[in-house]
């Protein structure tokens, strides 16, 4: 299997695996179909690094044309580092502390704020500046319940009904709302929840409510298909029914209002690969068990979220069609990459490739077990342009215990 002309196994024998690699050009084709929906609007995308803060993917997400949305003062301070600037950053964060507050502000980036708490907090620090607000659109939806972030008891927003509150703390302290958001959930399939919560964010935003704003944000959430069973988006009807709303909304406003998205897998999810290695094969009655040097520590969205991950045997795949659990190295039950999954026969030695690894994978990677993560390599133009390397054992051990003996 070759990946932007690269062959795959070659690359595997040279870096080993766990692997996680990752073609730019998926990351393009995504920015450039999003951008290419919405010709009418004055739009701008914000990327989530949250789904993948690697370094080289911000930076290049960035030179494609995109700002970013972050979510703490590290991933902030990160996107800094790396050259984009402070007026292309938004500040999503949630539940912030008042050092958090100051440390961020202090950096020139516009808060996204999403409680009357945090807003009085940060109105107290930085009185006289713009802000954006985050409502709960009052929408539950989204692909699993743990990344639905709308309605009654989420904790993410402003509750629409509490405007008036809203008004009066950025009167106390001066702010002028600029931006009004919304994020739904991750991975919405339903065209007509996701046009609801657009819906019931408008309709707070009137020169009477927010005489300064300067954009609508419907934050993240765009579908892309992870399985070969779903279907690719429509996209283009899905945009005309934003336009027709964003019309509306610009003639009762007075004024054409910006546009912004913030996606996380519509632009990262597809172009990730996490390329695993078969150790154990157990047969119990029967019942096919495939053991893996990887586990939920490396990828663990199938856990976390019962998420499902096209897998591909790379080794074998004219094999004969077989019945397979297909589980990682990490001492607990769950560690489940697929249940009762049909692929062609798996035999100890042969690789497994974990398709749509791109977003929510190694971000949310960890140490579990005490195991290493997975190196990642960039591949653009038929070339690795970026490779991070695993950290080793020693220095992973030598951090750990290095205050054990001062
Ligand atoms: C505030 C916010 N914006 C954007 C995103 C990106 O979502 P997605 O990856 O589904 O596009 C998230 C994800 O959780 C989020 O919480």
């Amino acid at each position: 299997m070759y990946l932007n002309k690269l062959d795959l196994l070659a690359l595997t024998d040279e870096h080993k695996t766990p692997l996680y690699v990752y073609e730019l050009d998926r990351i393009q084709y995504r920015y450039e179909q999003l951008i290419g929906m919405f010709p009418e609007q004055d739009l701008k995308v914000h990327y989530a690094i949250k789904a993948n803060f690697n370094p080289y993917i911000v930076q290049y997400i960035n030179k494609l044309g995109a700002g970013i949305d972050t979510v703490s003062p590290a991933e902030i301070k990160l996107v800094q580092k790396l050259g984009v600037k402070s007026e292309d950053i938004i500040f999503t964060a949630n539940n912030l502390t008042n050092e958090e507050i100051q440390e961020a502000g202090q950096t020139g980036v516009l808060f996204n704020l999403g409680s009357t708490s945090e807003l009085d907090r940060y109105g107290k620090i930085f009185p006289n500046t713009k802000v954006c607000l985050r409502f709960n659109p009052d929408v539950i939806a989204g692909s699993h319940t743990k990344i639905q972030t709308g309605g009654p008891l989420s904790k993410f927003g402003i509750l629409l009904e509490h405007v008036e509150e809203v008004k009066a703390i950025c009167e106390k302290h001066n702010l002028s709302v600029v931006g009004i958001h919304k994020h739904t959930g991750s991975g919405i399939k339903d065209q007509s929840a996701y046009l609801q919560a657009v819906e019931n964010l408008l309709s707070i935003i009137t020169p009477e409510n927010f005489p300064d704003i300067e954009f609508t944000d419907f934050g993240g959430g765009l579908f892309i298909p992870y399985s070969p069973d779903e279907q690719e988006y429509d996209y283009g009807s899905f945009a005309s029914a934003i336009n027709e709303r964003l019309e509306a909304l610009h003639a009762s406003y007075g004024k054409k209002l910006k546009l912004y998205f913030e996606p996380g897998k519509f632009l990262v999810a597809e172009c990730g690969n996490l390329v695993i290695q078969v150790n154990t094969i157990k047969d119990n009655n029967g019942h096919l068990i495939a053991g893996t040097n990887s586990g939920f520590n490396h990828l663990a969205r199938p856990v976390m979220y019962d998420a499902y991950h096209h897998i591909t045997n790379l080794s074998n795949p004219d094999g004969e069609l077989k019945t397979y659990d297909i589980v990682g190295n990490i001492c607990e039950t769950g560690d489940n990459f697929a249940s009762g999954r049909e692929l062609p026969e798996i035999r100890e030695g042969d690789y497994l490739l974990i398709h749509n690894a791109g977003a929510y994978c190694f971000s949310m990677a960890s140490n579990y077990n005490l195991r290493k993560l997975p190196a990642e390599l960039c591949l653009l133009d038929s070339q690795v342009v970026n490779h991070s390397p695993v950290v080793s054992d020693d220095v992973l051990i030598d951090r750990l215990i290095a205050n054990v003996n001062a």
